[in-house]
């Protein structure tokens, strides 16, 4: 375990990063790459933990993978060419391949054996393991298939009309992924829009998609034609340098190659709303997926309110806007942000108990969190909890701390954004 020393910024973060690629986008295109027909290739994708778990475990499933860098290539032999692993798949620390892999799984006649790390292991599975099981899928696990190890048998599978609980592209996504070889017409219809990568990236591997309103659905018998895949910049990797070009003094900073899709573009709308100085150019299109460039430079910011809606459209971005809001006259009220709380960590709590540490005037709430502006932030040591997003949302903090601030079990922001510490280095030393 390492932890990070980072210091109090003296002369203003300067300067542009090219930003690293989408952690959801590079999932999709290895598991849609390893079930199409022919040859994928992916560039742009992100070399983080998380997706090379993803990696790791369709290599078990019998697929070709080559990965250098950013560079991947993926043989598909379609659905078919899956084949029953001889060893258990790790998804490492991440939800994104338990959740979507398991949609694949479902419909597959093989066994497999899935677990991952501590984190995993707390974070509920009943919301993809329930639906699939009704889909005819056979799941089980601890806590009656809620919680890994789970165990999947695959199998013959019919559509389901599904209503999420939650706003949550895993579960959709799960389940769409079965809809593809199940019987029928399967259908998912959510409670506000979650990020529609997964639609957008079927489409552009042949597969049709319906969507109304706030249902998908896709018909039963549907197979992948291999594609060429250009991963877009990680808007929830920017949201930490756009947070730090607001809060650190004398700072102008450019984000290059930042994924602007409307369903994960809510860090900008608050970043507009708190009054930041912000501006976006050369907006344009890559692999189906809007993207632009952002500068912003010091702001005066002020509080503002966040739920509903916007909820899903930010919320892997909650723990730096909660660093934003330590920084912006008067009080920001984050609600309707449950889900917070089955991250990869609790992260009202871990937000909330970090951020006092560092001086903040911060209350958890049941659904999100109060934060009262502005703070002068103190040096402490804090925890990433092993959350990769708390570990960076410490860092940027400790960007305008008037001490040193420690960030134990840092080594959790390769997950990703192994790249991370480099451009805090690259803006400094402009
Ligand atoms: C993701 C969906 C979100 C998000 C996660 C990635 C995805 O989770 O928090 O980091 O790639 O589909 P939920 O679907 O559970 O909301």
């Amino acid at each position: 375990m390492s932890t990070a020393i980072v210091n109090h910024i003296q002369v203003g973060l300067k300067g542009s990063v090219q930003i690293p690629g989408d952690k959801s986008i590079s999932h999709r295109a290895v598991m849609f790459g390893a079930i199409a027909n022919g040859t994928t290739t992916v560039e742009g994708f992100l070399p983080g933990e998380d997706c090379l778990s993803t990696i790791a475990c369709f290599r078990k499933l019998g697929v070709t993978i080559e990965q250098e860098g950013e560079k991947v290539t993926i043989e598909g032999k379609g659905w078919d060419g899956l084949k029953e692993p001889t060893d258990i798949l790790d998804v490492g620390n991440s939800g994104t391949t338990t959740r979507l892999m398991l949609g694949i799984l479902a419909t597959r006649p093989f066994h497999s054996v899935v677990i991952g790390d501590d984190s995993i292991a707390k974070r509920p599975m009943a919301r993809v393991t329930e639906p699939l099981r009704s889909m005819g899928s056979t799941i089980d696990g601890r806590d009656h298939g809620n919680f890994t190890p789970l165990s999947i048998r695959g199998g013959a599978t019919k559509g389901i009309a599904f209503q999420s609980k939650v706003a949550s592209a895993q579960v959709k996504s799960a389940i769409l992924l079965a809809g593809l070889q199940s019987e029928g017409t399967t259908s998912v219809s959510e409670p506000a829009l979650s990020r529609d990568h997964t639609e957008r990236m079927l489409e552009a591997y042949g597969v049709e998609v319906k969507r109304d309103g706030l249902t998908v659905s896709v018909e039963g018998g549907q197979t992948l034609k291999a594609q060429h895949i250009v991963v877009p910049g990680d808007i929830s990797s920017a949201a930490f340098f756009l947070v730090a070009g607001a809060i650190v003094p004398n700072s102008e900073i450019t984000l290059t190659n930042v994924g602007m899709n409307p369903t994960r573009s809510g860090i900008i709308d608050v970043l507009q709303q708190m009054g930041a100085n912000l501006s976006i150019q050369n907006e344009r299109m890559a692999g189906g997926e809007p993207i632009a460039d952002i500068t912003i430079s010091t702001s005066d910011l002020t509080g503002i309110e966040i739920g509903g809606d916007l909820i899903p459209r930010l919320i892997d971005e909650i723990p730096v806007i909660a660093v934003l809001a330590s920084q912006a006259k008067g009080r920001t009220i984050i609600r309707d942000a449950e889900e917070l709380k089955v991250k990869e960590t609790n992260r009202i709590d871990t937000v909330v108990s970090e951020l006092k540490k560092l001086g903040a005037n911060i209350e958890a709430t049941e659904d999100g969190m109060v934060i009262e502006g502005r703070s002068s932030l103190n040096g402490a040591t804090v925890s990433s909890y092993g959350d990769h997003r708390i570990g960076m949302a410490m860092a940027i903090a400790g960007l305008i701390a008037s001490e040193e601030v420690k960030i134990e079990r840092s080594e959790a922001i390769a997950v990703s954004y192994p790249s991370f510490f480099n451009h805090i280095e690259t803006l400094q030393s402009k």
